[in-house]
């Protein structure tokens, strides 16, 4: 099977993964959701590893599911589609994940934008749903989360025509977090994730946790999740660390304990 990531370390505690399969325009193929969905487990299985980057190239984040092996779907195959599981794996990483955006985030691409927690887009980004186009809709949580983080007047007009929408556009939508010339897109991205790696982990996790709660449950039950999870941390040596730090003017050593 052909190894479409590229995986390196280039910051203590940081994780780079590039999609790379130039020749579909980063299509998201069985193997490759397969291959990221097992890096993002070893991510986080990894004690070294707090926080990860995933990126595409220059043309390209990820043009969509790969619509030539949909051709080759019948409806029994997709409802055994193993790709379903991958997403979920995807979906449900516990440690932060920074999309750095350039070029086309179309389909399955814009809805593994969306999986992430923070957007860093190039000035060239384009996301769109544009499955109506093929005579069906997204599948991987693009109705879903779109709506949720765009609101309804948009999302419906991106799912209803396919039409993508520019880098300013998602930016002043809530898509994506920032904007940068596109060259420097992963270069961002890997500063921001430096500096979450250089805070307690166990509050980075519990902080993205209950962040994520806010969009799934009622108030009364976030503010209960987060109660718990604030008490908890209380619990740990790097909260002692942070507040010792903060009283001796220094930095932080943490240790995840
Ligand atoms: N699946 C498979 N192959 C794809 C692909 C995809 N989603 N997107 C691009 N490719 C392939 C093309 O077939 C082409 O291959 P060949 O050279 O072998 O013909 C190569 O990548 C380059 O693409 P183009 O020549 O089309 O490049 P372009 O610059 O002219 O156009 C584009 C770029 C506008 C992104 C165009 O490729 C496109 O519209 N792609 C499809 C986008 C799409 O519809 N995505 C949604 C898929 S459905 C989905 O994602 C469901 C879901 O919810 C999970």
């Amino acid at each position: 099977m052909p190894r479409y990531l590229d995986v390196q370390a280039p910051e203590s505690g940081v994780r780079l993964i590039t999609l790379q399969r130039p020749e579909a325009l980063n299509a998201l193929c069985t193997e490759l959701l397969e291959q990221l969905a097992a890096e993002l487990e070893d991510a986080e299985r990894d004690e070294h590893t707090q926080v990860v980057v995933l990126t595409g190239s220059r043309k390209a984040f990820a043009a969509g599911a790969d619509i030539r092996e949909m051709a080759e779907r019948d409806l029994v195959g997709i409802l055994n589609d193993p790709r379903v599981a991958h997403w979920q794996r995807i979906a449900t990483f516990a440690k932060p994940l920074i999309a750095a955006v350039n070029g086309y985030a179309l389909g399955g691409g814009c809805e593994l934008v969306m999986c992430s927690d923070i957007v860093i887009a190039g000035e060239d980004a384009r996301f769109g749903q544009p499955e109506i186009n093929l005579g069906i809709i997204p599948g991987a949580g693009g109705t879903q989360r779109l709506l949720r983080a765009v609101g309804k007047p948009l999302a419906m007009q991106m799912v209803l025509t396919g039409e993508a929408i520019g880098a300013r556009h998602a930016l002043q939508a809530g898509l994506v977090s920032e904007i940068t010339q596109p060259e420097l897109t992963v270069e961002r991205a890997l500063q921001v994730a430096r500096s979450i790696a250089a805070k307690a982990p166990l509050a980075v996790r519990l902080a993205k946790e209950a962040l994520l709660k806010a969009g799934d449950i009622d108030l009364a039950s976030g503010l209960r999740f987060e109660r718990h999870a604030f008490t908890l941390l209380a619990g740990t040596a790097d909260r002692d660390e942070g507040v010792r730090a903060f009283m001796e003017k220094r930095p932080a050593r943490f240790t995840g304990r």
